[in-house]
Protein backbone atom coordinates (compact mmCIF):
# COMPACT_ATOMS: atom_id res chain seq x y z
CA UNK A 1 0.00 0.00 0.00
CA UNK A 2 1.72 3.57 -1.08
CA UNK A 3 0.54 6.32 0.95
CA UNK A 4 3.26 8.58 -0.15
CA UNK A 5 2.20 12.10 -0.89
CA UNK A 6 4.57 13.32 -3.58
CA UNK A 7 4.07 12.46 -7.23
CA UNK A 8 6.12 8.91 -7.10
CA UNK A 9 8.42 7.38 -9.94
CA UNK A 10 6.42 5.16 -11.61
CA UNK A 11 2.78 5.68 -11.48
CA UNK A 12 0.38 3.94 -8.51
CA UNK A 13 -2.89 2.65 -8.78
CA UNK A 14 -4.43 0.35 -5.78
CA UNK A 15 -7.28 0.29 -4.12
CA UNK A 16 -5.54 3.01 -1.67
CA UNK A 17 -3.65 5.23 -4.13
CA UNK A 18 -4.02 6.78 -7.42
CA UNK A 19 -0.89 8.69 -8.62
CA UNK A 20 0.45 10.06 -11.89
CA UNK A 21 3.82 9.03 -12.30
CA UNK A 22 7.16 11.39 -12.40
CA UNK A 23 6.82 14.03 -14.87
CA UNK A 24 3.48 13.05 -15.88
CA UNK A 25 0.50 15.23 -16.03
CA UNK A 26 -1.92 12.55 -15.98
CA UNK A 27 -2.63 8.60 -15.34
CA UNK A 28 -1.62 6.44 -18.10
CA UNK A 29 -4.91 4.32 -19.07
CA UNK A 30 -3.34 2.64 -21.71
CA UNK A 31 -0.32 1.47 -19.46
CA UNK A 32 -2.42 0.45 -16.47
CA UNK A 33 -4.76 -2.27 -19.53
CA UNK A 34 -1.16 -4.08 -19.89
CA UNK A 35 -0.03 -3.98 -16.24
CA UNK A 36 -3.35 -5.79 -15.12
CA UNK A 37 -3.90 -7.65 -18.38
CA UNK A 38 -7.62 -6.48 -19.09
CA UNK A 39 -8.99 -5.37 -22.16
CA UNK A 40 -9.99 -2.14 -23.90
CA UNK A 41 -13.36 -1.23 -24.40
CA UNK A 42 -13.29 -1.19 -28.08
CA UNK A 43 -16.11 -0.57 -31.31
CA UNK A 44 -17.31 -3.32 -31.66
CA UNK A 45 -17.71 -4.24 -27.93
CA UNK A 46 -19.91 -0.87 -27.74
CA UNK A 47 -21.75 -1.83 -31.05
CA UNK A 48 -23.19 -5.01 -29.62
CA UNK A 49 -23.50 -3.83 -26.38
CA UNK A 50 -25.95 -0.97 -28.39
CA UNK A 51 -27.51 -4.27 -29.80
CA UNK A 52 -28.20 -6.16 -26.65
CA UNK A 53 -29.85 -3.43 -24.86
CA UNK A 54 -31.66 -1.96 -27.99
CA UNK A 55 -30.08 2.06 -26.78
CA UNK A 56 -27.98 4.06 -27.32
CA UNK A 57 -24.45 3.08 -24.95
CA UNK A 58 -24.24 5.57 -22.19
CA UNK A 59 -22.13 9.09 -22.95
CA UNK A 60 -19.76 7.11 -20.60
CA UNK A 61 -19.04 4.56 -22.53
CA UNK A 62 -19.32 6.44 -25.85
CA UNK A 63 -16.45 8.72 -24.36
CA UNK A 64 -13.53 5.96 -23.00
CA UNK A 65 -14.77 7.01 -19.25
CA UNK A 66 -15.55 3.17 -18.64
CA UNK A 67 -12.53 2.05 -21.29
CA UNK A 68 -11.77 -1.36 -20.24
CA UNK A 69 -13.30 -4.81 -19.40
CA UNK A 70 -12.78 -8.91 -18.54
CA UNK A 71 -14.85 -10.94 -20.16
CA UNK A 72 -18.06 -8.63 -20.90
CA UNK A 73 -18.68 -10.01 -24.16
CA UNK A 74 -19.16 -13.48 -22.02
CA UNK A 75 -21.36 -12.19 -20.22
CA UNK A 76 -23.22 -10.63 -23.56
CA UNK A 77 -23.37 -14.19 -25.37
CA UNK A 78 -25.24 -15.72 -22.17
CA UNK A 79 -27.93 -12.52 -21.86
CA UNK A 80 -27.95 -13.48 -25.64
CA UNK A 81 -29.85 -16.67 -24.56
CA UNK A 82 -31.38 -15.87 -22.60
CA UNK A 83 -29.74 -15.89 -19.10
CA UNK A 84 -29.73 -13.55 -16.90
CA UNK A 85 -27.08 -11.81 -14.61
CA UNK A 86 -26.63 -9.84 -11.87
CA UNK A 87 -24.79 -6.70 -11.33
CA UNK A 88 -22.59 -5.97 -8.42
CA UNK A 89 -20.52 -3.08 -6.94
CA UNK A 90 -20.19 -1.40 -3.80
CA UNK A 91 -18.42 1.78 -1.90
CA UNK A 92 -16.83 2.15 1.29
CA UNK A 93 -18.66 4.30 3.56
CA UNK A 94 -16.01 6.24 5.23
CA UNK A 95 -17.14 10.13 5.15
CA UNK A 96 -20.86 11.34 5.83
CA UNK A 97 -21.13 13.26 2.22
CA UNK A 98 -19.85 11.69 -0.72
CA UNK A 99 -18.23 13.53 -3.72
CA UNK A 100 -18.81 14.17 -7.50
CA UNK A 101 -16.62 11.08 -8.32
CA UNK A 102 -18.62 8.39 -6.22
CA UNK A 103 -21.37 9.01 -8.30
CA UNK A 104 -19.75 7.68 -11.63
CA UNK A 105 -20.43 3.98 -11.19
CA UNK A 106 -23.97 4.50 -9.51
CA UNK A 107 -25.13 6.04 -12.47
CA UNK A 108 -23.34 4.02 -15.21
CA UNK A 109 -24.86 1.07 -12.60
CA UNK A 110 -28.15 2.52 -12.82
CA UNK A 111 -28.32 2.88 -16.61
CA UNK A 112 -27.08 -0.88 -16.67
CA UNK A 113 -29.58 -2.04 -14.50
CA UNK A 114 -32.28 0.08 -16.44
CA UNK A 115 -31.30 -1.23 -20.36
CA UNK A 116 -30.48 -4.80 -19.16
CA UNK A 117 -33.26 -5.19 -16.97
CA UNK A 118 -31.14 -7.33 -14.38
CA UNK A 119 -31.12 -7.42 -10.32
CA UNK A 120 -28.39 -5.95 -8.76
CA UNK A 121 -26.52 -6.15 -5.29
CA UNK A 122 -24.65 -3.08 -4.09
CA UNK A 123 -22.27 -4.01 -0.80
CA UNK A 124 -21.28 -1.10 2.11
CA UNK A 125 -18.10 -2.20 3.67
CA UNK A 126 -18.49 -0.37 6.66
CA UNK A 127 -16.73 -3.33 7.96
CA UNK A 128 -13.05 -2.57 5.53
CA UNK A 129 -13.59 1.51 6.44
CA UNK A 130 -13.78 0.33 10.42
CA UNK A 131 -10.52 -2.10 9.44
CA UNK A 132 -9.08 0.63 7.57
CA UNK A 133 -10.08 4.08 8.94
CA UNK A 134 -9.79 5.53 12.47
CA UNK A 135 -13.92 4.77 12.58
CA UNK A 136 -15.69 2.76 15.38
CA UNK A 137 -18.00 0.18 14.41
CA UNK A 138 -21.07 1.84 15.22
CA UNK A 139 -20.31 4.92 13.50
CA UNK A 140 -19.03 3.00 10.07
CA UNK A 141 -22.65 1.46 10.21
CA UNK A 142 -24.24 4.36 10.34
CA UNK A 143 -22.55 6.07 7.61
CA UNK A 144 -23.41 3.41 5.10
CA UNK A 145 -26.81 4.16 6.12
CA UNK A 146 -26.48 7.42 5.00
CA UNK A 147 -24.86 6.80 1.99
CA UNK A 148 -27.16 4.18 1.21
CA UNK A 149 -29.33 7.29 0.50
CA UNK A 150 -27.46 9.12 -1.93
CA UNK A 151 -27.09 6.12 -3.85
CA UNK A 152 -30.72 4.93 -3.94
CA UNK A 153 -30.98 9.32 -4.76
CA UNK A 154 -29.42 7.91 -8.40
CA UNK A 155 -32.78 6.07 -9.06
CA UNK A 156 -32.38 2.27 -8.59
CA UNK A 157 -36.02 0.36 -8.59
CA UNK A 158 -36.45 -1.12 -5.52
CA UNK A 159 -37.69 -4.55 -7.06
CA UNK A 160 -34.00 -5.09 -8.33
CA UNK A 161 -32.04 -3.99 -5.98
CA UNK A 162 -30.63 -4.92 -2.65
CA UNK A 163 -28.43 -3.03 -0.35
CA UNK A 164 -26.15 -4.32 2.40
CA UNK A 165 -24.22 -3.23 5.20
CA UNK A 166 -21.23 -5.90 5.60
CA UNK A 167 -22.12 -5.95 9.16
CA UNK A 168 -25.42 -6.63 8.69
CA UNK A 169 -25.45 -9.31 5.76
CA UNK A 170 -22.63 -11.45 7.43
CA UNK A 171 -24.12 -11.84 10.31
CA UNK A 172 -27.28 -12.75 8.90
CA UNK A 173 -26.60 -14.37 5.85
CA UNK A 174 -24.91 -18.02 6.63
CA UNK A 175 -24.16 -18.82 2.37
CA UNK A 176 -22.03 -14.86 2.73
CA UNK A 177 -19.60 -16.18 5.36
CA UNK A 178 -19.57 -19.71 3.93
CA UNK A 179 -18.03 -18.40 0.54
CA UNK A 180 -16.31 -15.72 2.61
CA UNK A 181 -14.53 -18.69 4.01
CA UNK A 182 -14.00 -20.62 0.85
CA UNK A 183 -12.20 -18.07 -0.43
CA UNK A 184 -10.02 -17.67 2.03
CA UNK A 185 -8.91 -20.97 1.97
CA UNK A 186 -7.52 -20.57 -1.73
CA UNK A 187 -5.56 -17.84 -0.93
CA UNK A 188 -2.09 -17.84 1.09
CA UNK A 189 -0.47 -14.48 2.73
CA UNK A 190 2.04 -14.81 0.07
CA UNK A 191 -0.52 -13.72 -2.72
CA UNK A 192 -2.52 -11.16 -0.72
CA UNK A 193 0.65 -9.19 0.30
CA UNK A 194 1.61 -9.62 -3.48
CA UNK A 195 -1.34 -8.59 -5.22
CA UNK A 196 -2.44 -5.65 -2.48
CA UNK A 197 0.71 -4.81 -1.05
CA UNK A 198 0.10 -6.40 2.94
CA UNK A 199 3.08 -5.59 5.32
CA UNK A 200 3.67 -8.09 8.33
CA UNK A 201 2.86 -4.98 10.34
CA UNK A 202 -1.02 -4.49 8.86
CA UNK A 203 -3.65 -5.79 11.43
CA UNK A 204 -4.89 -9.41 10.56
CA UNK A 205 -8.13 -7.90 9.74
CA UNK A 206 -6.97 -6.49 6.32
CA UNK A 207 -5.65 -9.55 5.08
CA UNK A 208 -9.46 -11.35 5.71
CA UNK A 209 -10.81 -8.50 4.36
CA UNK A 210 -10.17 -9.12 0.20
CA UNK A 211 -12.36 -12.41 0.26
CA UNK A 212 -15.28 -10.43 2.29
CA UNK A 213 -15.58 -8.15 -1.16
CA UNK A 214 -15.20 -11.03 -3.60
CA UNK A 215 -18.01 -13.11 -2.17
CA UNK A 216 -20.45 -11.26 -3.84
CA UNK A 217 -19.70 -11.94 -7.18
CA UNK A 218 -21.14 -15.64 -6.37
CA UNK A 219 -24.77 -15.83 -6.99
CA UNK A 220 -24.49 -18.37 -4.01
CA UNK A 221 -24.03 -15.98 -1.73
CA UNK A 222 -27.77 -14.18 -1.96
CA UNK A 223 -29.91 -17.31 -1.21
CA UNK A 224 -33.11 -14.95 -1.21
CA UNK A 225 -32.46 -14.19 -4.60
CA UNK A 226 -31.07 -16.65 -6.18
CA UNK A 227 -31.76 -20.02 -4.15
CA UNK A 228 -28.89 -22.35 -4.59
CA UNK A 229 -28.34 -21.56 -8.10
CA UNK A 230 -24.31 -20.80 -8.90
CA UNK A 231 -24.79 -20.22 -12.85
CA UNK A 232 -26.22 -16.77 -13.12
CA UNK A 233 -23.17 -14.57 -14.36
CA UNK A 234 -21.84 -11.38 -12.01
CA UNK A 235 -21.06 -8.21 -13.77
CA UNK A 236 -18.78 -5.50 -11.68
CA UNK A 237 -19.26 -2.01 -12.76
CA UNK A 238 -16.06 -0.06 -11.15
CA UNK A 239 -13.32 2.07 -11.13
CA UNK A 240 -10.14 0.48 -12.19
CA UNK A 241 -8.84 0.69 -8.67
CA UNK A 242 -10.86 -1.92 -7.50
CA UNK A 243 -9.44 -4.53 -10.09
CA UNK A 244 -7.04 -6.07 -7.60
CA UNK A 245 -9.85 -7.73 -5.43
CA UNK A 246 -11.64 -8.83 -8.55
CA UNK A 247 -8.27 -10.18 -10.27
CA UNK A 248 -8.03 -12.44 -6.69
CA UNK A 249 -12.09 -13.32 -6.83
CA UNK A 250 -11.64 -14.57 -10.72
CA UNK A 251 -8.55 -16.59 -9.89
CA UNK A 252 -10.38 -18.70 -7.09
CA UNK A 253 -13.39 -18.52 -8.77
CA UNK A 254 -12.67 -21.94 -10.98
CA UNK A 255 -11.67 -23.43 -7.98
CA UNK A 256 -14.86 -23.12 -6.35
CA UNK A 257 -16.63 -24.20 -9.23
CA UNK A 258 -18.05 -20.55 -10.00
CA UNK A 259 -18.36 -18.48 -12.57
CA UNK A 260 -15.48 -15.70 -13.33
CA UNK A 261 -16.99 -12.45 -12.63
CA UNK A 262 -17.01 -10.24 -15.62
CA UNK A 263 -15.68 -6.23 -15.10
CA UNK A 264 -16.14 -3.04 -16.83
CA UNK A 265 -13.64 -0.65 -15.70
CA UNK A 266 -13.58 3.68 -15.13
CA UNK A 267 -11.09 5.88 -15.34
CA UNK A 268 -10.76 8.29 -11.88
CA UNK A 269 -12.67 11.38 -11.93
CA UNK A 270 -10.25 13.84 -11.41
CA UNK A 271 -9.25 16.06 -8.71
CA UNK A 272 -10.30 19.74 -9.02
CA UNK A 273 -6.30 20.40 -9.34
CA UNK A 274 -5.83 18.46 -11.97
CA UNK A 275 -5.88 14.96 -12.97
CA UNK A 276 -2.47 13.75 -12.03
CA UNK A 277 -4.76 12.42 -9.20
CA UNK A 278 -8.02 11.46 -8.55
CA UNK A 279 -11.02 13.53 -6.03
CA UNK A 280 -10.48 12.43 -2.81
CA UNK A 281 -13.28 13.13 0.58
CA UNK A 282 -10.34 13.70 2.43
CA UNK A 283 -8.80 16.93 0.58
CA UNK A 284 -11.59 19.27 0.85
CA UNK A 285 -10.28 21.19 -1.64
CA UNK A 286 -10.18 19.13 -4.31
CA UNK A 287 -13.52 17.68 -3.95
CA UNK A 288 -17.08 18.96 -5.34
CA UNK A 289 -19.39 17.53 -2.65
CA UNK A 290 -22.88 16.35 -3.42
CA UNK A 291 -24.42 18.13 -0.10
CA UNK A 292 -22.38 21.98 -1.35
CA UNK A 293 -24.44 24.52 -2.20
CA UNK A 294 -25.14 26.36 -5.12
CA UNK A 295 -22.73 29.11 -4.43
CA UNK A 296 -19.52 26.89 -2.77
CA UNK A 297 -19.79 24.80 -6.14
CA UNK A 298 -19.21 28.52 -7.92
CA UNK A 299 -16.53 29.43 -5.74
CA UNK A 300 -14.44 25.95 -5.66
CA UNK A 301 -14.60 26.15 -9.34
CA UNK A 302 -13.66 29.61 -10.06
CA UNK A 303 -10.71 29.25 -7.23
CA UNK A 304 -9.50 25.96 -7.64
CA UNK A 305 -10.63 24.09 -10.95
CA UNK A 306 -7.15 23.76 -12.80
CA UNK A 307 -7.35 25.40 -16.16
CA UNK A 308 -6.21 23.84 -19.29
CA UNK A 309 -6.13 27.77 -20.81
CA UNK A 310 -3.63 30.36 -21.80
CA UNK A 311 -2.48 33.09 -18.55
CA UNK A 312 -3.48 36.40 -20.41
CA UNK A 313 -7.19 36.54 -22.65
CA UNK A 314 -4.41 37.51 -25.61
CA UNK A 315 -2.47 33.83 -25.17
CA UNK A 316 -5.61 32.19 -25.00
CA UNK A 317 -7.16 34.10 -28.18
CA UNK A 318 -4.25 33.07 -29.87
CA UNK A 319 -3.26 29.42 -28.61
CA UNK A 320 -5.93 28.15 -27.40
CA UNK A 321 -6.81 26.20 -24.05
CA UNK A 322 -5.92 22.58 -23.43
CA UNK A 323 -8.71 20.62 -23.32
CA UNK A 324 -6.84 17.23 -21.83
CA UNK A 325 -5.50 18.93 -19.07
CA UNK A 326 -8.59 21.63 -18.22
CA UNK A 327 -10.51 20.23 -15.38
CA UNK A 328 -13.59 21.81 -16.11
CA UNK A 329 -14.00 20.59 -19.58
CA UNK A 330 -13.04 16.82 -18.23
CA UNK A 331 -16.10 17.73 -15.68
CA UNK A 332 -18.28 18.15 -18.89
CA UNK A 333 -17.13 15.38 -20.55
CA UNK A 334 -18.67 13.32 -17.80
CA UNK A 335 -21.67 15.12 -16.76
CA UNK A 336 -22.93 16.84 -20.31
CA UNK A 337 -24.75 14.53 -22.13
CA UNK A 338 -25.35 16.80 -25.08
CA UNK A 339 -22.29 15.43 -27.65
CA UNK A 340 -23.13 18.40 -29.93
CA UNK A 341 -22.59 21.03 -27.05
CA UNK A 342 -19.76 18.97 -25.64
CA UNK A 343 -18.05 19.26 -29.36
CA UNK A 344 -19.01 22.69 -29.93
CA UNK A 345 -17.44 23.63 -26.48
CA UNK A 346 -14.32 21.75 -27.20
CA UNK A 347 -13.49 23.52 -30.90
CA UNK A 348 -14.43 26.67 -29.14
CA UNK A 349 -11.98 26.70 -26.21
CA UNK A 350 -8.86 24.59 -28.32
CA UNK A 351 -9.33 27.53 -30.89
CA UNK A 352 -9.47 29.97 -28.47
CA UNK A 353 -13.16 31.90 -28.65
CA UNK A 354 -14.04 30.37 -25.81
CA UNK A 355 -12.74 31.90 -22.59
CA UNK A 356 -11.78 29.93 -19.27
CA UNK A 357 -14.39 31.75 -17.63
CA UNK A 358 -17.01 31.11 -19.86
CA UNK A 359 -15.94 27.46 -19.86
CA UNK A 360 -15.61 27.43 -16.05
CA UNK A 361 -19.69 29.26 -15.92
CA UNK A 362 -21.06 26.42 -18.33
CA UNK A 363 -19.60 23.66 -16.13
CA UNK A 364 -20.61 25.13 -12.43
CA UNK A 365 -24.57 25.63 -14.63
CA UNK A 366 -24.50 22.16 -14.94
CA UNK A 367 -23.44 20.97 -11.76
CA UNK A 368 -25.45 23.03 -9.95
CA UNK A 369 -28.33 21.46 -11.79
CA UNK A 370 -27.16 18.01 -11.10
CA UNK A 371 -26.30 18.90 -7.42
CA UNK A 372 -29.35 20.61 -6.63
CA UNK A 373 -31.69 17.53 -8.60
CA UNK A 374 -29.36 15.08 -6.26
CA UNK A 375 -30.42 16.79 -3.35
CA UNK A 376 -34.02 17.15 -3.97
CA UNK A 377 -34.43 13.06 -4.61
CA UNK A 378 -32.47 12.55 -1.61
CA UNK A 379 -34.40 14.51 0.54
CA UNK A 380 -37.63 12.39 -0.49
CA UNK A 381 -35.33 8.92 1.09
CA UNK A 382 -36.82 8.21 4.32
CA UNK A 383 -35.09 5.42 6.56
CA UNK A 384 -38.26 3.28 5.58
CA UNK A 385 -37.17 3.47 2.04
CA UNK A 386 -33.28 2.89 2.88
CA UNK A 387 -34.59 -0.44 5.26
CA UNK A 388 -36.91 -1.55 2.16
CA UNK A 389 -33.64 -1.64 0.15
CA UNK A 390 -31.89 -2.92 2.75
CA UNK A 391 -34.13 -5.89 3.85
CA UNK A 392 -32.81 -9.29 2.73
CA UNK A 393 -35.47 -10.53 -0.21
CA UNK A 394 -36.13 -11.62 -3.71
CA UNK A 395 -36.08 -9.60 -6.05
CA UNK A 396 -38.17 -9.28 -9.96
CA UNK A 397 -36.32 -11.01 -12.53
CA UNK A 398 -36.91 -13.82 -15.06
CA UNK A 399 -34.24 -16.77 -14.44
CA UNK A 400 -34.57 -18.18 -17.78
CA UNK A 401 -37.01 -16.74 -20.72
N1 LIG B 1 -13.86 -1.21 -1.66
C1 LIG B 1 -14.79 -0.32 -2.28
C2 LIG B 1 -14.55 1.12 -1.76
O1 LIG B 1 -13.80 1.36 -0.87
C3 LIG B 1 -16.22 -0.70 -2.03
C4 LIG B 1 -16.68 -1.91 -2.80
C5 LIG B 1 -17.09 -3.12 -2.27
C6 LIG B 1 -16.82 -2.03 -4.21
N2 LIG B 1 -17.47 -3.97 -3.23
C7 LIG B 1 -17.31 -3.36 -4.45
C8 LIG B 1 -16.58 -1.17 -5.29
C9 LIG B 1 -17.58 -3.79 -5.75
C10 LIG B 1 -16.84 -1.63 -6.56
C11 LIG B 1 -17.34 -2.93 -6.80
O2 LIG B 1 -15.16 2.05 -2.26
Amino acid sequence: MATESAQPKEQIVDPWTAKAGEGEKKINYDKLIVQFGSERIDESLLQRIETLSKKPAHHFLRRGIFFSHRDVPDILNAYEQNKPFFLYTGRGPSSESMHLGHLIPFLFTKYLQDVFDVPLVIQMTDDEKFMWRDLGLEEAHRLAYENAKDIIACGFDVNKTFIFSNLDYMSCCPSFYRNVLRIQKCVTCNQAKGIFGFQDTDSIGKMAFPAVQAAPSFSTTFPDIFGDNKDVRCLIPCAIDQDPYFRMTRDVAPRLGYHKPALLHSTFFPALQGPQSKMSASDPTSSIFLTDTPKEIEQKINKYAFSGGCDTKEEHEKHGGNTDADVSYQYLTFFMEDDERLAEIKKNYESGKLLTGQLKKELIGVLQKLVGDHQARRAEVTMDVVKQFMTPRPLNFKLSA
